[in-house]
């Protein structure tokens, strides 16, 4: 068993834009973030991870950088940033940073350097390919809609973008470039950051020859040529050895389309590489053959599939971060749960699932508080480039129907995770004093923070009582998981083994009453509840239990 403070931990994520204005210009800031240490402390966090707050025009809220080490204005200084840093660290806490690294902004003086000419001493950070036949150097398409190269009149060639136009992808090839990437994490280690989140990190190695999508479409998807590609385990080993092996840090490595096998290289236990990733194969039971926006529901059997085959073969190899939400995925209690009647009982429900698993559970925030998605009548409301560049492709110029497409936005759309956090019942949920830059959802009056600190039964309290014991029984963070009841149509159960003892989790993931009955090769001397979401009934029996509407309970045997 390889102990580490990282695999203890509970990390907790702020999308700084949506968190708390301080100075009223209606967009999260570092200063807000400071006010609310308190508040993090007593949840009982022990890492932020921070979204982006490097500066940038914004295109993609932050993850387009122009500078690597400055603050964005709306954000504040860098004096605001290390004050936030020692707030935390004062308070024993670990600040992690986004490392958005596979693209830069357009607008970062490396990308002004390299579209002025071809010789230009920066013309290699990036990845310039002349057309083919008069159009793009090969069919691969954005994950924002559209190709994913963009025509440069300047020198007459074309750049690789994977995400928007104005975030070029960075030529990893370019040892020069790797090097500068290396000195800039150095930088905001010794400035005492603990850790990085890494942002798409599986996607800085593409295909030799960047081969089109087979097919002969003229925009494909060509996901097989840039994600997990021929050199990224060599340039993280590289960065591992330069970087990361020196610092005692947390890394987490966000990787579309990895596998588990993928996976135990990233996150090996050896640690020459990452010290987790996440995976997106849970996040995708909801997608048909389309994509992202062709919505289908999900199916309990996928998600004890799929959340299982991860769970087992990481076992020993390499080690799972645990999330349902974070600011690109919609509310998990509107996901997964049911955010109307039963919200509070499954998002606890929803939280104990997570928490009770081997790995290190995220929070994103709101998701204590059991925030929901939001629906806006008008396009216009919502903010993300992903949704309007899929709006345009898919309505404007695909003709598709408006009502449609709005119901895939209301299920999947960014946005749902980046209204304004819910402080409280007053205006804009108490999150700025001027115009939010997105609406605030109008639930806030009943779903506030303010509301969850004062009731002993919610959310709230219950995700501090979830990491609390965490830090008391060691089984939550190294026992092995074994999934039970594998037919069961509405109880996801499984159990945790650590030397003597036994944890049995069970989830009714259903709004229906269900019966747990447990196997009978599990056997003990004693058995003790450690968190439940309804009151506990003294005469109930392990052996057989009435669950009501998405109850949870975890059992400690002995
Ligand atoms: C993944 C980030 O989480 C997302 O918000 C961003 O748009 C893309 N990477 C591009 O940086």
């Amino acid at each position: 068993m390889n102990k580490k403070w990282w695999k203890e931990s509970v990390v907790y994520q702020i999308y700084p834009r949506s968190f708390n204005d301080s100075n009223g210009d209606g967009i999260g800031d570092l200063k807000g973030i400071t006010l609310k240490l308190d508040y993090l402390k007593e949840l009982g966090i022990d890492v932020v991870w921070l979204s982006p707050v490097y500066k940038s025009p914004n295109d993609d809220n932050g993850y387009d950088i122009s500078d690597y080490q400055d603050i964005m204005d709306e954000f504040g200084t860098m004096k605001d940033w290390e004050e936030l840093l020692d707030g935390l660290h004062s308070r024993g806490m670990k600040l992690m940073m986004d490392l958005v690294v596979n693209h830069s902004s357009d607008e970062h003086n490396w990308f002004v350097e390299s579209r002025k000419s071809k010789d230009n001493e920066y013309r290699d950070y990036y990845i310039w390919r002349p057309g083919k036949d008069g159009e793009e150097p090969n069919n691969w398409t954005s994950f924002f809609s559209g190709s994913a190269w963009q025509y440069d009149e300047q020198t007459e060639e074309y750049f690789l973008h994977l995400f928007s136009k104005k975030q070029p992808d960075l030529n990893w090839e370019n040892p020069v470039l790797r090097k500068e990437i290396y000195n800039m994490m150095t930088w905001w280690l010794e400035k005492g950051v603990d850790g990085f989140r890494m942002d798409v990190i599986n996607l800085i190695s593409k295909a030799d020859g960047l081969p089109s999508a087979p097919g002969g479409k003229r925009y494909d998807w060509g996901g097989e040529f840039f994600m997990n590609g021929p050199r990224v385990h060599e340039y993280l080993q590289e960065m591992n050895r330069e970087v990361l092996s020196k610092y005692d840090m947390i890394t987490v490595g966000e990787c579309p389309g990895a596998s588990p096998e993928d996976a135990a290289r990233y996150a090996n236990d050896e640690g020459t590489e990452l010290n987790m990733i996440f995976t997106f194969e849970h996040m995708d039971l909801d997608s048909g053959p389309g994509g992202k926006w062709n919505v289908k529901p999900w199916k309990l059997a996928d998600l004890k599939q799929v959340m299982t085959k991860w769970q087992k073969e990481l076992e020993g190899r390499g080690w799972n971060s645990l999330y349902l939400n974070n600011h690109d995925q919609p509310r998990m209690v509107s996901r997964f749960g049911n955010d109307t009647e039963y919200r509070v009982e499954s998002a606890k429900m929803l939280g104990t699932f997570l928490h009770m698993m081997q790995g290190t559970p995220y929070i994103y925030q709101g998701e204590e508080l059991g925030m929901t998605n939001v629906r806006f009548d008008s396009l216009e409301d919502y903010n993300d480039i992903e949704i309007h560049n899929m709006y345009r492709e898919k309505v404007i110029e695909g003709n598709e129907d408006h009502d449609k497409i709005m119901n895939a936005i209301y299920i999947k759309g960014r946005d749902n995770a980046r209204t304004p956090m819910q402080w409280d019942d007053s205006k804009n949920a108490g999150f700025t004093t001027g115009t939010p830059w997105l609406k605030v959802n109008p639930n806030y009056r009943e779903i506030n923070a303010e509301n969850a600190l004062k009731d002993p039964d919610s959310i709230f309290s219950y995700y501090q009582k979830l990491i609390k014991l965490r830090k008391e029984h060691e089984i939550i963070v190294y026992g092995t998981y074994d999934l039970i009841l594998e037919d069961h149509p509405s109880i996801y159960a499984y159990t945790r083994t650590l030397e003597d003892e036994k944890l049995v989790v069970i989830c009714n993931f259903t709004g229906e009453e269900a019966t747990f009955r447990l196997p009978e090769n599990i056997t003990y001397n004693s058995a003790e509840v450690l968190i439940e979401n309804y009151r506990f009934e003294e005469n109930d029996s392990l052996s057989s239990l009435d669950l009501k509407p998405y109850e949870t309970r975890v059992y400690l045997l002995k």
